[in-house]
């Protein structure tokens, strides 16, 4: 088997040069089959920490991710997924409320993938691969091998890239780390903005069980550096409304019947001043205090 293992992608905050990089070492080593390490959405929005203010919302988050994976599944529309814990965000949001799972889609739903295998772990030829959740340390895919004693693949560290072995008389088995295909100028990442140590894009090819890693190059004057491609600049919170929110919103406007009001409570009801400077959802949600507060 010709596995390509693919980093962490956090869409909507990957790498734009990530896509290209992946298809490109799928043809080059004639992989016949793909294996994503997880976190294959962010999901800032719902994340448990403070969300970014400039950030989209869950349901523009969910737009845009779901544009994303479109292209990465018109490019690889068979291949295993490693469940990360940002895809679980959702399923762990609803478990602190008490919804049972059933009431939540499947992953293969919810990101319209019908060629994709959503697990927490899948083997092939011999070698683990899963997205890595809860390991860590200098070598986390090592650290995770030690562990399952066989030959492991991880992602979920984003600082971590390449191969470690390991070997006795009897058997020789590695980690490796895929590293990941993020951008690290995201919203969703600008936690990390002073750290000196930063995600290393890299992705992974694993011939009949042996692993070759490979960095992306992508600094500048390199093949995938982000000036090689259209970036649109990340819609904000405050200005990116979707088309079929808009569309759902103003459906629901006209199906909606007017709220009943008696002839005396109509005249206490005061005309809601809108800024015209607010996109209409800010205005919403901003406390009303005058025209232009
Ligand atoms: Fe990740």
């Amino acid at each position: 088997m010709r596995n390509l293992a693919i980093g962490d992608i956090h869409a909507p905050c990957q790498h734009p040069g990530y896509l290209a990089f992946c298809r490109d070492l799928y043809e080059d080593y004639g992989c016949d089959s793909v294996t994503f390490i997880g976190d294959v959405c962010d999901w800032h929005a719902i994340s448990f920490h403070a969300a970014h203010p400039d950030a989209p919302g869950p349901s523009d988050e969910f737009e845009l991710a779901h544009q994303e994976i479109e292209h990465w599944a018109k490019a690889f529309p068979v291949a295993k997924v490693c469940i990360g814990n940002h895809d679980e965000r959702i399923v762990r949001l609803a478990e602190t409320v008490n919804i049972p799972s059933r009431f939540i889609r499947d992953y293969k739903e919810t990101w319209g993938t019908p060629g994709w295998d959503w697990s927490h772990e899948h083997i092939k030829d011999d070698v683990y691969y899963f997205h890595g959740t809860g390991n860590g340390g200098q070598y986390p895919a090592y650290n995770a091998m030690k562990k399952m004693l066989m030959s492991t693949v991880m992602g979920h560290i984003h600082t971590a890239s390449g191969v470690k072995w390991a070997a006795n008389p009897q058997r020789r088995i590695f980690g490796m780390d895929t590293g990941c295909g993020i951008d690290d100028k995201a919203y969703a990442f600008a936690y990390g903005k002073h750290m000196k140590a930063r995600s290393i894009l890299s992705a992974g090819v694993i011939l009949d069980g042996i692993p070759f890693p490979h960095v992306m190059p992508c600094g500048p004057g390199e093949k995938y550096h982000r000036s090689n491609y259209k970036v649109e600049e990340t819609p904000k919170r405050s200005t990116f409304i979707p088309k079929s929110v808009v569309q759902i919103v103003q459906e629901s406007k006209s199906r909606k019947a007017k709220p009943h009001v008696g002839k005396a409570q109509k005249s206490k009801v005061p005309a809601r001043p809108v800024c015209p400077d607010r996109g209409t959802r800010g205005a919403a949600r901003a406390p009303v205090r005058g025209p232009c507060n």
